[in-house]
């Protein structure tokens, strides 16, 4: 580990106590000169770095990296290769460039924003700096291209566990992939898969998520429909490292759960689509049904207005407003 990294690391450990460079010095066997310039590194990327008079170095609010992330993991060994970089187009083209490049199942791309985060259906994904998590992992499973669907539903069980574990909050989903509080997305996620043409197998699959978290204000086009952790919570914090290992926990412990579907009875319970009046959004058309159900394979299964039962694993679902409301 790079020494600014390291640094960071004791910074992010001791919390709100100084540490002094001496110690700093002492602890990574460096010269204090060595720890100045590691905080004058950290401090010119925008980490808030204070130096207390005749106490040392503290840092405020919430580092992303590596080191600190690693710190919260259950199973370090499982996640091979964990990056985080300042800047990226999307994490998702980034992980798909190293998997073509060989990466093995396990790397994990963070960023702390996006240039062009993407989202589904061609849209874009909100990724301003410092504001969110905004990250990759590449999977190497066994299977074929239904894997996707489940993965993406299994892992959107995982993000609800892990903002559950770091927040208190319960959330909800929206099928198939938002993650949503009391009506507002907090998390959206992006599932790309490559298949080996030939076996019709996967090859790897990318699994992007984004996850509002300190935001305090969104675009005129989001606000009234997004929401970020910190402004669900209304004045408490929430560290991004640890939500970041947490999720990353999370989706370690969720995988083995995939082929006997034991994720599926809490990500029904969880939906907030289930017994609601719907608009199934296609490219071609927008009609109305139902959401009666949701399959094995993570499919929406809904009962349209004309009584058709259908099977839905694409596209895109919009709640209609209860018969009864007068707004
Ligand atoms: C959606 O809301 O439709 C899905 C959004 C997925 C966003 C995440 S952020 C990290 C990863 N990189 C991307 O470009 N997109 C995903």
């Amino acid at each position: 580990m790079a020494t600014r990294d390291q640094v960071l690391l004791l910074l992010e450990q001791a919390g709100d106590t100084p540490l002094s460079g001496n110690e700093i010095a002492a602890s990574l066997s460096i010269t204090r000169a060595a720890v100045w310039k590691a905080v004058k590194a950290l401090q010119e990327d925008g980490y808030r770095i204070e130096a207390v008079h005749k106490k040392g170095y503290r840092l405020h609010g919430d580092a992303l990296s590596a080191g600190c992330i690693r710190l919260g993991l259950r199973d370090p060994s499982f996640w091979k290769d964990i990056r985080v970089y300042e800047e990226t187009a999307s994490t998702n083209l980034t992980v798909k460039e190293l998997a073509a490049a060989g990466a093995p199942g396990g790397t994990v791309v963070f960023a702390d924003r996006q240039t062009a985060g993407r989202g589904r259906l061609g849209r874009t994904f909100y990724s301003p700096p410092r504001c969110g998590l905004y990250f990759s992992v590449l999977l190497r499973l066994p299977g074929g291209i239904e894997q996707s669907m489940l993965i993406t539903a299994a892992a959107a069980v995982a993000v609800c566990r892990a903002i559950l574990h770091t927040t208190g909050l319960e959330t909800q989903i929206k099928w198939v992939n938002d993650i949503y509080y009391q009506g507002k997305k907090l998390c959206g996620i992006l599932t790309e898969a490559s298949v080996n043409m030939e076996s019709r197998e996967l090859d790897y699959l990318v699994v992007g998520i984004g996850i509002n978290v300190t935001n305090e204000s969104f675009p005129p086009e989001l606000s009234g429909v997004a929401v970020s952790l910190e402004g669900v919570l209304q004045g408490g914090t929430v560290s991004r490292s640890r939500l970041a290992a947490e999720l990353l926990n999370e989706l370690q412990a969720v995988l083995p759960e995939l082929p006997g579907r034991a994720f599926l009875p809490e990500y029904k319970r969880r939906s907030c689509v289930l017994g609601k009046e719907l608009d199934l959004i296609s490219l071609t058309e927008t009609r109305q049904g139902r959401a009666i159900d949701i399959n094995e394979n993570g499919n929406l299964i809904v009962q349209m207005d004309d009584g058709e039962i259908r099977t839905v694993s694409t596209g895109e679902v919009s709640i209609r407003p209860a018969k009864d409301s007068h707004f």
